[in-house]
């Protein structure tokens, strides 16, 4: 495949070749290895439109552990503030060599706008409110490496569904894992139409809780959202946030995780963050080798945009 655009068209198969590849990866990171020389000579470009911390930085972490050279564009202090189009911004940056553009666009979909305007491999990292795949991939990986196969596991995701590409990346990639997929959420917080979306829906927190083998909280994206969707924060809280109280009353074993940035105190109190049951930081380290096994594979194989392995 040239592109990641979406896990709603992952295969089994393919999801399985990338958090394989991680664990390889892993592996060698585990030896001291800091460094593979598998891309030298291609190029990176990291396109953000929006901010981020953990995906833009552990993207350029990854290809420069497998020594590509890396390109960092921040839309702000760019020309696109001159009205610079997408579209000509990615051909600006084709013209410098990019063998890959990994994106991060409020748009939903504009990833697979770029896909038909480059030569590079597309990597979509957080379109809209859409998909964040890479987001679900390395979540995949350390549910895995936490409780081992995912057959059959109980996988509950609670809070904004409505403006979550997280939450739509890793109801689809879990599905096709074989994990069962409860989604919790204040109805207003849901999205009106969930056709195609293969998990289920419940309102009762407190129900599920004791049957989920990973409980996933999502950040309350207020920047995406008119007060008016919103009961108070109390009331959020009480009824959809994950406290100490919660926590003991998951079966043993289970795990808490969060993609971040969190609202501490509101979606996950502090104590349950900082857990031993909370995979947060690891999700951040998985990240970084998740994102290593998804260039390799899709860059190892082809031409350099220019120059490159010679
Ligand atoms: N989880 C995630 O996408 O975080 P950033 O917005 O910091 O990249």
């Amino acid at each position: 495949k040239r592109h990641l655009l979406s896990t709603a068209d992952l295969s089994r198969d393919d999801a399985l070749l990338v958090l394989d590849t991680a664990e390889q990866l892993a592996r060698v990171s585990d030896r001291s290895i800091k460094k593979l020389p598998t891309l030298r000579g291609r190029t990176v470009v990291n396109l953000f439109f929006e901010d981020s911390t953990r995906t833009r930085i552990s993207f350029e972490a990854a290809a420069k552990r497998l020594s590509a050279d890396v390109i960092n564009f921040s839309a702000k202090g760019s020309s696109v503030s001159k009205g610079e189009s997408l579209k000509d911004t990615a051909l600006t940056l084709q013209a410098m060599g990019a063998d890959a553009v990994v994106i991060r666009h409020g748009a939903s979909g504009a990833p697979h706008r770029l896909a038909t305007w480059v030569d590079g491999s597309v990597v979509n990292a957080g379109d809209g409110t859409h998909e964040h795949p890479t987001q679900a991939l390395l979540d995949a990986f350390t549910m895995r490496r936490r409780l081992g196969d995912l057959d059959g596991r109980r996988v509950t995701i609670v809070g904004d569904v409505l403006h979550s590409r997280v939450a739509r990346s890793n109801v689809h990639l879990l599905h096709t894992l074989g994990a069962q997929v409860t989604l919790v959420a204040p109805p207003t917080l849901l999205p009106v139409s969930m056709d195609g979306w293969p998990c289920e829906v419940s309102y009762d927190f407190d129900a599920v809780l004791p049957k989920s083998d990973v409980v996933m909280m999502l950040r309350v994206q207020h920047e995406r959202m008119n007060a008016s969707f919103f009961p108070s924060a109390r009331e959020y809280s009480r009824r959809y946030g994950l406290d100490t109280d919660r926590l003991g009353r998951m079966p043993d074993g289970a795990i808490v995780m969060h993609p971040g940035p969190m609202n501490r105190g509101m979606e996950i109190a502090a104590d349950v963050a900082d857990s031993v049951r909370s995979t947060i930081v690891e999700q951040v380290t998985n990240g970084v080798t998740v994102r290593m096994a998804v260039l390799y594979l899709l860059l190892s194989g082809s031409e350099p945009a220019i120059g490159g392995d010679k």
